[in-house]
């Protein structure tokens, strides 16, 4: 039987034990903080999903050693994912790892020494961006191979959510300061915490054969008060090295929350959202001749991550299999990221440099 390690008893790691459970997969959720095991288990794990599940082994990290799993999870704030991925691989490599987003705080040197490690040991290496991974996004992929939409014109994305709903999920935090999300530099702020846009972006960006990033212009409302220093928007101009000009907004104060995406053609165009009502995401292809197609995908919370970890699922029985959410993507984001705090510090148009 499968058997998963997942470093970090908190929001993501919760969804992740469930949804690894639902798999048949034999679970240890790990924390350094004993709170957070005890929350778990009679608190997040009971109030999602119904009950506590006794199959779930809780550990301290200390208690677990050099043993040895076929897959581990990082999530665990955005600063410890690179130091505690290089210790997994160097301790005990298993065969998967996901790291979540975003894979670090905005600094490329550590990511470059993960990539090394992870090749050396050969450890496949996947980062948490599971939207490319839900039904809706397939549906869309299929879609536009049926309908390429003639020339793609322009690209727009965003993750615009007020982060009111985290800070509801986690009382103990007394606000951003409290925690990694108060803090750009930290891998928080819009342009970490919501780096989703940027990663669906550059995954639509592909599926029409335009190419990565190449250049970024960012401008970004940044916040300090209470010790918290973060963007609370990220405004983003890129364009790819097929030309692809378009945007990407992050912010942390939209109410409710937007998290869209557009890809215009000359013959029609591609619109995708996530969660547009409670109960759904929307994925809807127009045409200019008159064809139109839409499907409300059905989804509760846990379908998020169940596509993702059905991909992670099949990864184990054929490891050389491409992955869309694999290490390089996430690095392609980091380096958007990075580019773009450069640009806005520097009030300069950045290059994306592999
Ligand atoms: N993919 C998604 O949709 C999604 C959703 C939520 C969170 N996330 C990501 O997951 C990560 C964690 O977010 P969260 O909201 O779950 O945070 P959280 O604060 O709820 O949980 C993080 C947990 O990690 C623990 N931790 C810290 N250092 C550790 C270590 N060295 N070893 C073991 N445990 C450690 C903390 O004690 C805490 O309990 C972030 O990178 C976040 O962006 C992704």
């Amino acid at each position: 039987m499968t058997n998963v390690k997942i470093l970090g008893a908190g929001s993501i790691g919760n969804h992740l034990a469930h949804g690894a459970r639902r798999l048949g997969w034999e679970v240890t959720l790990s924390d350094v903080d004993p709170a957070a095991l005890e929350r778990t288990r009679s608190d997040i794990y009971p109030s999602r999903y119904g009950s506590w599940d006794d199959a779930i082994r809780l550990a301290a990290p200390a208690e677990l050693g050099n043993e040895r799993f076929d897959v581990v999870i990082l999530g665990t704030p955005p600063d410890t994912h690179i130091p505690l991925a290089l210790a997994e691989i160097d301790r005990a490599p298993p065969r998967l790892m996901l790291i979540e987003k975003p894979l670090s705080p905005p600094d490329l040197g550590p990511c470059s020494e993960l990539v090394a490690a992870a090749t050396r040991a050969q450890v496949r290496v996947l980062v948490g961006y599971n939207h490319r991974l839900t039904r809706h996004t397939a549906l869309a992929a299929e879609w536009l191979k049926d309908s390429p939409l003639g020339e793609a014109t322009t690209l727009r994305a965003m993750t615009r959510e007020h982060w009111g709903g985290i800070f509801a999920a986690h009382p103990w935090l007394a606000g951003p300061a409290d925690s990694y999300l108060g803090f750009t530099a930290r891998g928080g702020g819009a342009l970490g915490e919501h780096s989703h846009a940027i990663n669906i972006w550059q995954y639509f960006a592909e599926l029409a054969g335009c190419g990565r990033i190449v250049e970024v212009a960012c401008m970004l409302d940044e916040v300090r008060q209470d010790g918290a220093a973060y963007d609370r928007i990220a405004q983003l101009s890129v364009r790819t090295e097929h030309g692809l000009v378009g945007t990407i907004v992050q912010d942390v104060i939209t109410r409710p929350a937007q998290k869209w995406l557009r890809l215009e053609g000359s013959e029609g165009y591609l619109e995708w959202q996530v969660s547009v009502d409670a109960d759904h995401d929307l994925v809807r292809l127009v045409e200019h001749d008159g064809r139109v197609r839409e499907e409300r995908v059905a989804k509760t919370r846990p379908d998020d991550f169940r596509g993702e970890l059905e991909h992670m699922n099949a990864l184990l029985g054929q490891p050389q299999a491409p992955s869309p959410i694999d290490l390089d993507s996430g690095l392609e984001t980091m380096r958007v990221i990075v580019a773009a705090l450069r640009s806005a510090r520097e009030g300069r148009t950045v290059r994306v440099e592999r």
